[in-house]
C-alpha cells in the first residue's frame, strides 16, 4: 500500500507538472539537440522535493520528454551565471572537471552546458551496451535514462594534488543530489548507483580515454505497484 501512495504521488506530481508526452519525438535528434530552456521557478518547493526524495529502483516503460531531459541536465550542470560560467553545482576552484553521458533509447549523448545542448555521440546500440556492461543493477536494465557522471582528473590533479580525488568525488556528489532533488519535483525516480565497473562503462561506450565513470543515475517514472489495479 505504501508502494501505491508513493506511486500516486509520483503520477499526481508529474501530470500536474504537464503530464509525460510518450515520445522522444521533439526535436528530433540529430548530431546535436538544443534542449528546451529550462523552467528556474518550478511548483514544486525545494523542501517538498528533499522531503519526498527517495531512491527509486523500479521504473515504467515510459520515455521522457526533452523538456524532463533538459531540466534535468540543467540542475546537474546547467550555467546558471552566464558571465563567469558558473554552473547548477559548485565545482573546487570553477574547475568543473565533471561530464554528463545520457544514455537514452536514442543512443549516447553528450551534455554541452555552453548552449544548453546534447552532442550525439557515434555508438550503435549505445542502450543495449550499457546495459550489457551494467547487468548487476536491475534498475538501469529499465529505466528510459541513466545519466553517466564522468571526470577528468588531470587537470585537478595539477592545481590540488592529492587533494584531487577527493574534491571530484564532492563535486560529484553536489551533482547526484541536484540531479534527485529536480527528478523528484519533475515527478521522477531516480537511484543514485556506485555498484559498476567503471572502466567497463567506459570502454564499453567508448568514452574519453582521459575520463573515469564516478556515478550513474537512472531516472524515469516509477513503475507501478502491482497492487495499482
Ligand atoms: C554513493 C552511493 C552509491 C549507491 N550505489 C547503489 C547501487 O549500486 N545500487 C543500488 O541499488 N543503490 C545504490 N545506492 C542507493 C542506496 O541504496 C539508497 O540511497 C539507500 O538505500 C537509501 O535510500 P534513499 O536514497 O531512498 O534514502 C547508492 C547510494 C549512494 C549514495
Amino acid at each position: 500500500m505504501r508502494g501505491l501512495t508513493r506511486w500516486c504521488a509520483y503520477t499526481l506530481l508529474a501530470l500536474a507538472l504537464g503530464g509525460p508526452t510518450w515520445t522522444w519525438a521533439q526535436p528530433t535528434p540529430g548530431d546535436e539537440v538544443v534542449l528546451p530552456a529550462p523552467v528556474t521557478d518550478g511548483r514544486v518547493s525545494l523542501e517538498a522535493a528533499i522531503a519526498g526524495r527517495r531512491s527509486v529502483k523500479e521504473f515504467a516503460d515510459t520515455a521522457l520528454t526533452w523538456e524532463e531531459v533538459g531540466q534535468l541536465a540543467w540542475a546537474a550542470q546547467g550555467i546558471t551565471e552566464p558571465e563567469k560560467g558558473f554552473r547548477a553545482a559548485p565545482s573546487a576552484g570553477a574547475m568543473y572537471p565533471l561530464h554528463l553521458y545520457l544514455v537514452t533509447p536514442d543512443g549516447l549523448y553528450h551534455y554541452v552546458p555552453a548552449g544548453h545542448k546534447l552532442e550525439r555521440r557515434p555508438l550503435a546500440d549505445a542502450l543495449a551496451t550499457f546495459r550489457a556492461v551494467t547487468a548487476n543493477q536491475p534498475s538501469i536494465q529499465q529505466a528510459p535514462l541513466t545519466v553517466i557522471i564522468t571526470a577528468a582528473f588531470g587537470p585537478m590533479r595539477e592545481r590540488f594534488g592529492e587533494r584531487a580525488e577527493g574534491f571530484v568525488y564532492l563535486e560529484a556528489g553536489h551533482v547526484g543530489q541536484n540531479l534527485q532533488l529536480q527528478a523528484r519535483a519533475l515527478g521522477l525516480g531516480s537511484l543514485p548507483i556506485g555498484g559498476f565497473d567503471p572502466a567497463r562503462v567506459a570502454e564499453a561506450l567508448a568514452l574519453p580515454t582521459d575520463h573515469t565513470v564516478v556515478y550513474l543515475m537512472p531516472i524515469g517514472h516509477p513503475k507501478p505497484p502491482a497492487d495499482a489495479g
